[in-house]
């Protein structure tokens, strides 16, 4: 079986609610392929290099990875590229012929949504000032790695738990940590303020960031929250309040999808509106 017409999935647990399958049979679609992207299952007491064989015995040549297991996935690849190495998770499989590739897409798909963001916007090169991420776990980590590679002056990062976002240093160049409760006196001139915590989520509380924490920022400055559900967080909403750009988190989502879908079919799928209306109005069904 080729790698341009073999079988693809997004491994979890549980995996059921994810939107990737709609994503990628979108564009599978659109190349006159059948929806052979699906959910793929493996519970974590399970042997994970183990499950991943059986997958390439019964025909799949990638794979996403979602929680629990990027970490997982890390440990059990042949062979990395250079972000999964350095973020230390892997979101894309590729099955080589009994041989395992991983790579991570989040951080370069983040990137790509800003750069998204700033052009429908017309806003400033978001690369040129100082960088406020807030929180440090998994998606903190790949966004981090990303921002270091696009040459973000400064990187400052604050965490709940202060230890979690030491134990990033070296991450990037020039990272600054501190304490939770500075975030509000750490957006001076800022051209971005990227909130991957969980607050603003659904069932979560909102992430409280005062007007004058947001005046701070450069003017016209990126602030994406990565949560997407909903769509539009007090984050966001105060954002574009405060004449800054919003960015909500489906940007991130589809664009980490397109690159992972690239890597396994040679060909970066077009991220537009007609898919993102697609995303959107099933991610209503579930509100
Ligand atoms: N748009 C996308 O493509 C995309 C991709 C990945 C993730 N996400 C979203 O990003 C969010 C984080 O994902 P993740 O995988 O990084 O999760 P994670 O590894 O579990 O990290 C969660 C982060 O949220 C912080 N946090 C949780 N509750 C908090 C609270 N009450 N106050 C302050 N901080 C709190 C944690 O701080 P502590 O370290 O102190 O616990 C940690 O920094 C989720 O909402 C997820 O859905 C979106």
């Amino acid at each position: 079986m080729s790698a341009s017409s073999g079988k693809l999935a997004i491994i979890g647990w549980p995996v059921s609610h994810s939107r990737s399958p709609l994503i990628h049979n979108h564009w599978l679609a659109a190349r006159g392929e059948a929806p052979v992207y699906q959910p793929y299952p493996i519970d974590p007491k399970d042997d994970f290099r183990r499950a991943l064989e059986q997958m390439a015995e019964a025909g799949f040549v990638g794979a996403n990875v979602t929680v629990p297991h990027k970490e997982a996935a890390f440990n059990a690849m042949d062979a990395l590229s250079a972000a999964a190495e350095k973020i230390g998770a892997v979101n894309t499989i590729s099955f080589e012929g009994g041989r395992l590739r991983g790579a991570n897409t989040d951080g370069d798909g983040f990137v790509a949504s800003l750069d998204a963001a700033m052009q429908a916007a017309s806003g400033q090169d978001w690369r040129r000032q100082p960088a406020l991420v807030l929180g440090a776990g998994g998606a903190a980590r790949a966004i981090i790695v990303a921002l270091g590679a696009a040459g973000v002056p400064a990187i400052r990062v604050v965490n709940r738990s202060r230890d979690k976002a030491e134990a990033l240093t070296g991450l990037a160049d020039n990272m600054h940590i501190d304490d939770w409760s500075a975030r509000t006196r750490m957006t001076e001139g800022c051209g971005l303020l990227v909130n991957t915590t969980s607050l603003g989520m659904v069932g979560q509380p909102a992430l409280e960031m005062p007007e004058a924490a947001l005046g701070a920022l450069c003017p016209r400055a990126l602030i994406c929250d990565i949560v997407y559900a909903p769509l539009e967080t007090p984050l966001l909403r105060a954002a574009r309040a405060s004449g800054h750009i919003g960015v909500d988190g489906l940007g991130m989502l589809l664009q980490q999808a397109a690159l992972s879908f690239e890597i396994w079919r040679g060909e970066r799928p077009p991220v537009n509106a007609a898919l993102r209306d697609k995303l959107i109005a099933d991610l209503a069904q579930e509100a």
